[in-house]
């Protein structure tokens, strides 16, 4: 069977590099893809939003099977538009895509449900939003309601942060994405993301992993993308995914079916695992990446027909497989992610990184310029290793991070240390 993986950063490579060991595999394609990707899967530089376009190249390379990558096509109805094209695709149609799309619309339907989660108000009016803030005091939670890259929350500690946290988003700092703004009660616990492949009715969790959002040491400085990612997550034994899936996931799972926007594809619940048990932070549809770099390095199974049976209704009868051990994964960044970054400068090293067996270079934002591999993203790398726990899966990725050559680039040095704040 011939795929295309949408996408070209760090989760894409990682779902290109589990699919291309499949023995269900035909031609593997990848869209527009990357430097590392391209060892893999053939890349064609087609943007993740040109869905006409993507439509045509299924047609043409006789692609069966297509799989969606990042939010924001999902959220634009690429799995809507490829499927009407007769390409069956791993991801949610853009009804359901809303759980991520849109907070308010997540917030409102797990608040109709009973999910457990932080308190809330919705806003469209900056000026009530404001008034809100000052009754409501600190600490509390400021998000734009829509797609911002994971860049879009901020955790204000005293009021005078989520004032300002209110001013950009009333600027315009996050576009059309801040219009509408979730103030959020702030919820105290250890973070953990829990991923469960779902077929419309089915939910099968995948392994427990967390990550890194600060860009600093010790949690500090502005949230990004993910600046790293372990597996298993501490926080997230197996008491706790099992009531994080009986409370939150196939509730809402169950909703989104009975609203009759079944939801198919990958589910990630962001969760706060609180005194009071595991309570929502977010949902995505799609992999987290990092987390999902970490957890392919633990997948026994093959990844392509558990993204079938989701896309076919037959996941009650489906398992999966897990390496014992654990995986750590660390994102090297362009210097002044996650603001400006310069693109272009040389990178060196990935082979050297790669001779440990245990490690995995997979490329968040590179290209290749006249034979030499660049920089060409904020996030560039993401380097991920397997061992028998996480101080030696920490301890290989560390040691392929120290091979890699590039002036240019940081990463924390911190992931996967158990005091280690997110
Ligand atoms: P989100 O994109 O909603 O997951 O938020 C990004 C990050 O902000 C989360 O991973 C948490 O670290 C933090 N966060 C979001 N909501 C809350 C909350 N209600 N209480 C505490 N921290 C939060
Ligand atoms: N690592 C967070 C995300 O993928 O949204």
């Amino acid at each position: 069977m011939n795929v295309l993986v949408v996408g070209g950063g760090g989760r894409e490579h990682a779902l290109c590099w589990a699919l291309a060991a499949s023995p269900l595999c035909g031609a593997l394609y990848c869209a527009p893809g990357n430097a590392g990707i391209a060892r893999e899967a053939k890349c064609a530089a087609i943007d993740p939003m040109d869905f006409s376009a993507l439509a045509r190249f299924c047609r043409e390379r006789a692609v069966e099977f297509a799989v969606i990558g990042p939010e924001a096509p999902l959220a634009a109805g690429i799995v809507d538009a490829l499927e009407a094209e007769g390409v069956r695709c791993f991801g949610p149609a853009a009804a359901a895509a809303q759980l991520e799309a849109s907070k308010a619309f997540a917030k409102r339907l797990c608040a109709h449900i009973g999910v457990p989660a932080a308190d809330f108000a919705v806003f469209a009016d900056f000026d009530a939003a404001r008034a809100h803030l000052r009754a409501r005091g600190a600490p509390v939670v400021v998000k734009a309601s829509g797609l911002a890259a994971g860049k879009g929350v901020t955790v204000a500690r005293d009021p005078g942060e989520a004032e300002a946290a209110l001013d950009a988003l009333a600027a315009g700092a996050f576009g059309a994405a801040g219009r509408e703004v979730v103030v959020e009660e702030f919820l105290e616990g250890e973070e953990a993301s829990l991923f469960a492949l779902v077929d419309g009715e089915t939910a099968l969790p995948l392994a427990g992993a967390r990550d890194y959002k600060a860009v600093g040491e010790g949690g500090t400085g502005p949230n990004t993308g993910g600046m790293g990612a372990v597996s298993p997550a501490p926080a997230l034994d197996d008491a706790a995914r099992d009531r994080a899936m009986a409370e939150i996931v196939r509730p809402a799972v169950a909703a989104m079916a009975a609203r009759g926007a079944p939801f198919r594809g990958l589910l990630y619940a962001g969760l706060m695992i609180t005194s009071d048990g595991p309570k929502l932070l977010e949902f995505n549809v799609r992999f987290g990446d990092p987390e999902w770099q970490a957890l392919a390095l633990r997948l026994q199974s093959d990844l392509l027909p558990a993204l079938l049976a989701a896309r076919g209704g037959e996941l009650a009868n489906f398992d999966l497989r897990w390496r014992p051990g654990a995986a750590v994964c660390v994102t090297m960044a362009s210097r002044g992610y996650p603001g400006a970054w310069t693109a272009g400068s040389a990178v060196s090293g990935v082979e050297a990184a790669e001779a440990d067996d245990s490690a995995v270079v997979f490329h968040a934002g590179t290209a290749r310029r006249g034979g030499r591999l660049v920089a060409a993203g904020g996030r560039v790398l993401s380097i991920a290793a397997h061992g028998p726990d996480v101080a030696a899966a920490r301890a290989a990725a560390y040691r392929a991070v120290d091979r890699i050559d590039w002036p240019e680039g940081f990463c924390r040095r911190d992931i996967g240390l158990p005091e280690a704040a997110q």
